[in-house]
C-alpha cells in the first residue's frame, strides 16, 4: 500500500445515467431501458481510483446547496477522502453530467455549476493541500485560470503534476511547460493539436490512452512505445479513462516507472468497464494484480 499523499484538483459532479440499447439521433425519441443516479466527475472518480489503490487523497473541489451536493460530500466521508472544503457554493448547482450508456460505450454533456467556482482564488486558500503533496492531478472540467495557477505552483514547489485534459480545451503554455505528464485520449490529442500546433514539442510528457488499444508514451528517442491493454467483459466504460489516471498517479508516486505505471494503469482501466457506475468500478490494488498476474500466466 501506498504512503503517497496526492492532492486531486477537479471536478465533483453527479451522473444521471441514462442505459439505452441505442443512441438517439437528433429530433429522436426513444424510450431508454434504466435510469440511475450516482456520484462522479472526473476530478471525483480519479481521487475514488487512488484511494481504492490505497493512498492518501486529499481533493480540492467545490459542490453547490442541493441533496446532490450532501451526497457527494457524504461519498467522500464514507470513502476516507478528505475535502479539503466542503462548504456548498450559495445559491448554486452542484454540476451535473447527462451520461448516456449504451453500446459498452458513453456520451456524456456537463453542467459544471458550482465546479466554475473552483477559481484561483479559492485555490489559494487551499493552496497548503497543495504544497504538501508528493503528487497532484488535475482535469478541464474546472476554470483553465485555476489550472494555470496549479501549474504554477507545482513548477515553484517541484511536484509532479499530471493534467487530463479532459474535456480538451486550450491549455496555457505555462500548464504545457509546467506540467509532468498529459494525458489525452485520442480524441483529444487531436483536439489539443488543433489549438497548439507545436504540441508535440512536448512530446516526452504526453501518454495517450487508446480505448480497447491500450496506451502509448514517447521514449527518449521519441519514438511510439505502446503498452497493451487487457480483455475484459465490458458493462460500463464511464470513468475508464479517470481509472487509468488515478492508477498512473498511485504508481508513479510509489517510484514505479513509467512503462510498469502503464501496464498497471491499463490493468486498472480494464477492471473499472466490468460493473456499472463511473466509481462503483474503481478495483482495489489486489484486482489489478490478479489481472497482471493472469495475464503473465497465459503468455
Ligand atoms: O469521465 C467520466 C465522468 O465524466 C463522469 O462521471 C461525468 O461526471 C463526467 O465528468
Amino acid at each position: 500500500m501506498s504512503e503517497s499523499k496526492i492532492t486531486v484538483v477537479g471536478s465533483l459532479n453527479m451522473d444521471l445515467v441514462v442505459v439505452t440499447d441505442q443512441h438517439p439521433e437528433i429530433g429522436e425519441t426513444i424510450i431508454g431501458k434504466d435510469f440511475t443516479t450516482t456520484s462522479g466527475g472526473k476530478g471525483a472518480n480519479q481521487a475514488v481510483a487512488l484511494r481504492q489503490l490505497g493512498n492518501d487523497v486529499t481533493f480540492i473541489g467545490r459542490v453547490g446547496e442541493d441533496l446532490y451536493g450532501t451526497e457527494i460530500v457524504e461519498n467522500f466521508k464514507s470513502r476516507g477522502i478528505k475535502l479539503a472544503d466542503e462548504t456548498p457554493v450559495e445559491n448554486v448547482s452542484t454540476g451535473i453530467a447527462c451520461v448516456t450508456v449504451g453500446h459498452k460505450d458513453n456520451s456524456i454533456i456537463i453542467v459544471p455549476g458550482a465546479n466554475e467556482y473552483v477559481t484561483p482564488e479559492f485555490l489559494e486558500i487551499h493552496k497548503n493541500e497543495v504544497l504538501n503533496s508528493d503528487y497532484v492531478l488535475t482535469q478541464l472540467e474546472i476554470p483553465i485560470e485555476t489550472v494555470d495557477y496549479l501549474a504554477t505552483l507545482c513548477r515553484e514547489n517541484e511536484i509532479p503534476l499530471i493534467v487530463n485534459p479532459a474535456p480538451a480545451a486550450a491549455l496555457t503554455d505555462n500548464i504545457l511547460e509546467s506540467c509532468t505528464y498529459i494525458t489525452p485520449n485520442r480524441l483529444e490529442l487531436q483536439q489539443l493539436e488543433s489549438y497548439h500546433p507545436n504540441i508535440m514539442d512536448f512530446k516526452h510528457k504526453i501518454i495517450v490512452t487508446d480505448g480497447k488499444e491500450g496506451c502509448y508514451y514517447y521514449n527518449e528517442n521519441n519514438e511510439e512505445v505502446r503498452v497493451k491493454s487487457f480483455k475484459a467483459e465490458v458493462v460500463d466504460t464511464t470513468g475508464a479513462g479517470d481509472c487509468f489516471n488515478g492508477a498512473l498517479v498511485s504508481e508513479l508516486s510509489s517510484g514505479k516507472s513509467l512503462k510498469e505505471s502503464l501496464e498497471f494503469s491499463n490493468a486498472a482501466g480494464a477492471s473499472s468497464v466490468t460493473k456499472f457506475g463511473a466509481q462503483s468500478g474503481m478495483p482495489r490494488r489486489e484486482e489489478v494484480l490478479k489481472i497482471l498476474e493472469e495475464a503473465e500466466y497465459k503468455n
